[in-house]
Parts: structure tokens; sequence; C-alpha cells
């Protein structure tokens, strides 16, 4: 969406504002809303250039990490890899290949939707897995972090947390994308040492997780041959003459990266739905996201207050994975000096039951108000209404105009811009109303 302006032009009194839902639970809960299990229609990879291609290059395999226990690690004593301590997720900080912060734009997840649609020229992915769909039956398109935000915003509270939209409706379609202001991407692209480092931390547990060949079957265990005789990290890794004592690389190249496109639908309105998927579990076939897997870090918990962080952010954890059909999530816990602890692998669809049921056996804790405090019913009615009142603030503000001009519905395609004030709502304004 090719769109300019900042949060801070809005002057604007022409628009709509949609409050967020209220937290309390309702006496009766409502029936909530459908949402389907999502089913893959392609996959693309961005190589070490950020150039798209429509493979599977960039796939990688989940290996389970070692960690610290002395029993697994006998006798290793390097200061990279502690059998006391965990491996060192800052092991390569220094070589990581950073993809510099941009315009969050929705152009290869289009190239991908002419593809499943059948629109562009590329009609076939040649793998022959690929589902066609009919583009007026789909009436949301946006990148999977899109869709999460706006899900969890009722429950976010962070007033840094506002953040913007621009929305296109073509065709019965809206096409969601994240507007980042010139100066947010340069703030993006300088932030402080030490929050680029929990970055890399990050990034690194995902490097350390995976290699790019599938493990041999049932290898338990992986072994360290595997993960050296494979690139076992990310994009260029074979050719930094590298290693860990692990056998891991420690090369991180954040431009290197598998997304999967899916269809779903929440209540009556198709979606198509793109994001990256950080492994899969065994082998891949490209008909099912059964064994997808996402990769997280967090900081080990060390209390309840701790605890009740985590259950936080386990709510942008479930949406993430949630949306793209990825069922399982592993969670690397480290120190605060970036040492893996632990790890815990979650079942994505049992954590809304999982917190609920440990609220519901805490009631006086710091977590007490964790069974509230998250229902993902409540986050599906919302973006669902959320969604139909923006269409329906699209389309009749483009049939009026429309009316009175002579452009058909594509040409007059105005773009939308939609601010998110956490604890209020949404704000929908039309953005060449911006500067009035
Ligand atoms: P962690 O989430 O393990 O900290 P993802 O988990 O979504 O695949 O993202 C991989 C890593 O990218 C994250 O690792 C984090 O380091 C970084 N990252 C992703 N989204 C971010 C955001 N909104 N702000 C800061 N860092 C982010
Ligand atoms: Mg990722
Ligand atoms: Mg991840």
């Amino acid at each position: 969406l090719d769109s300019e302006g900042s949060n801070s032009a809005i002057r604007s009194q022409k628009h709509t504002i949609l409050p967020y839902p209220s937290l309390k639970p309702p006496s009766q809960p409502p029936k909530p809303t459908p949402f389907q299990k999502p089913a893959p229609l392609t996959t693309f990879s961005y190589d070490a250039s950020h150039q798209l291609h429509f493979d599977d290059s960039a796939l990688r395999y989940y290996i389970p990490p070692p960690l610290p226990t002395p029993q697994s690690r006998p006798g290793n004593n390097s200061s990279h890899y502690s059998a006391d301590l965990g491996v060192d997720l800052g092991y390569g900080y220094e070589r990581w290949i950073r993809r510099p912060e941009e315009r969050s734009r929705i152009d290869s997840l289009l190239r991908a939707v002419e593809r499943v649609t059948g629109l562009g020229n590329g009609s076939s992915d040649g793998t022959g897995k690929m589902e066609k769909m009919k583009l007026s039956d789909v009436g949301v398109v946006a990148w999977r972090g899109v869709i999460t935000r706006i899900l969890t915003a009722p429950y976010e509270d962070n007033p840094r947390e506002t953040w913007d939209m621009n929305v296109m409706l073509v065709n019965g379609t809206l096409y969601l994308e994240e507007h980042r202001s010139e100066e947010m991407i340069i703030e993006k692209n300088n932030i402080k040492p030490h929050h680029r480092k929990m970055m890399y931390y990050g990034y690194a547990f995902e490097s350390y997780c995976t290699t790019d060949a599938p493990p041999p079957e049932q290898s338990g265990l992986h072994s360290e041959s595997q993960r050296t005789s494979s690139s076992s990290t990310r994009g260029a890794g074979l050719n930094s003459g590298h290693s860990h004592p692990s056998g891991w690389g420690g090369d991180v190249d954040t431009n290197v990266q598998w997304c999967s496109i899916v269809r779903t639908k929440l209540g009556d309105t198709k979606f198509i739905i793109g994001g990256e998927v950080d492994c899969v579990e065994g082998e891949y076939n490209g008909m099912s996201t059964d064994n997808f897997v996402e990769l997280k870090t967090s900081m080990a918990i060390r209390g309840a207050v701790d605890e009740a962080k985590f259950e936080k952010k386990l709510l942008k954890f479930y949406f993430q994975s949630f949306l793209l059909g990825v069922p399982k999530i592993i969670v690397g816990f480290r120190s605060p000096n970036g040492h893996l602890t632990t790890t815990q692998t979650f079942q994505t669809m049992y954590i809304p039951r999982l917190l609920r049921e440990k609220a519901n056996t805490n009631l006086n804790g710091p977590n007490a108000n964790a069974a509230n405090a998250w229902n993902p019913s409540l986050c599906l009615d919302w973006c669902h209404n959320f969604l139909t009142s923006l269409k329906q603030t699209i389309s009749s503000t483009n049939g009026r105009e429309l009316k009175s001009a002579s452009a058909t519905e594509s040409e007059g395609a105005a773009i939308w811009r939609v601010t998110f004030i956490p604890r209020q709502g949404a704000k929908i304004i039309k953005l060449d109303e911006l500067d009035s």
C-alpha cells in the first residue's frame, strides 16, 4: 500500500472510533466466533539477499538443543558451552547479519496471493501441493503479525504500543499492512545495544535448534555429527569457518526466512495469511502445518512476578502460532546474560486451557487475574467485529464517492489508516484526510 504520513499527522475530526470490548467476563458468555483450522496454500523463501523464491530453500528442521545437564554433556568446559551454564546465545553476535528494519510491505504476500488465486503468470508452484482460491471469496489478506496485533489489541495496556495500519478495500477484499513512519524505522534501526543483544538471543536460539537437512528418522536427541554435518545455521553458515563446541556455527542471517501462506476463516470471512515459520519437526510434506514449530526465547522464570509476565507473553505466542496453524511452541528459557537454561514445549491449542487451570488453582497470587486476563474468544469476537465494521465504513464511503465520480471500485480504492490506541480502541480515518 503506497502511503505516507505519520501518526502525529492525524488532525482530522472525521473518523470512526471502535472501542475495545470490556475485559470483564460476561455473565453469559456469547457463542465464540468460529475460527477454521488453517490450511496451507503455498510457501516461499527469502535468501541471504532477501530475494524471494517460491521454494523451500530456507526451510529449517528442528533438532533438540543440548541443555545444561551434567549428564548430557560430560567433560565439556568450553567458555561458550558449559555443562553448568548452557549454551551462550550471544555466541556469534558480532557476526550477526541483521536485516535492516524497513517499511512493512505486503508485496511478497501479494505475489503469493496472485499465484494461489491464479492471477499471476506463475499459476503453479511445480510441486503440485498448491491449492487454488478465488480472490473474490477472500475477505482479508494480511501478514500474520498484523492479525495477531488486532486480535490482542483489547489486552494491550502499554501506551507505547500504539500502532498504525494501512488498509485498502479492493473488489471486496481488505488488504491490511502495518504502517511504519520514517521516524519509527530509524528508531528501530538504532535500538539500544542491550535490546539488540536480546533480539539476537531470540534469533540465535532459532539457529541453535535447527538444521537445513531433515534429521534422520527417530533421531531422538540430536548428535553433534548431525549438527556439524549440515550447515546447522541460518544462511551461508557453512562458509563462515566458525564452530561452537556443540557444532553450532553461530551464524545468524535474519535476511533468510521461510514463510507459509495459509487459508483460514474467522466467522464467515475467508483470510489469506502469511508468516514466517521457524522450522518443522521431522519430514516436510507440504500438505499440512501439523509439524510446524515456533521457537521462542524468554527469561528464565525466577518467581511469581516473572511467571505472570510470561503468561501475558503467552497470549501473543498463542495467537501468532494459532493463525498459521502452528501446533507447537518451544520456548527456550535463558539467563539474563543469554545462557540457555531449559526448554519447555507448549501445545498451542491447549495454552488457553493451561492458563485457565493454573489461574483457578492460584487465586491469590500475582496471577490471580490471569483467568480473566485473557479470553481468546473475546479476541476472536473483537477481531471479527472490527473487520466487519472496517469493511462497512470503507464500503459506504467508497460507495458514496463512486456515485459522484465515474471511477470503478479498484480505481477509486482509497487508503485508510487505522490507529490502535491501548485501552481505548481503533481509530479509522481516510488517509487523504490526514493533513486536512
Ligand atoms: P524471541 O521471540 O525468541 O525473543 P519470532 O519468534 O517471531 O520468530 O521472532 C524471532 C525473534 O525476532 C524474536 O525472538 C525477537 O528476538 C525478534 N523479534 C520478533 N518480533 C519482534 C518485535 N516485535 N520486537 C522486537 N524483537 C522482535
Ligand atoms: Mg521466527
Ligand atoms: Mg520464533
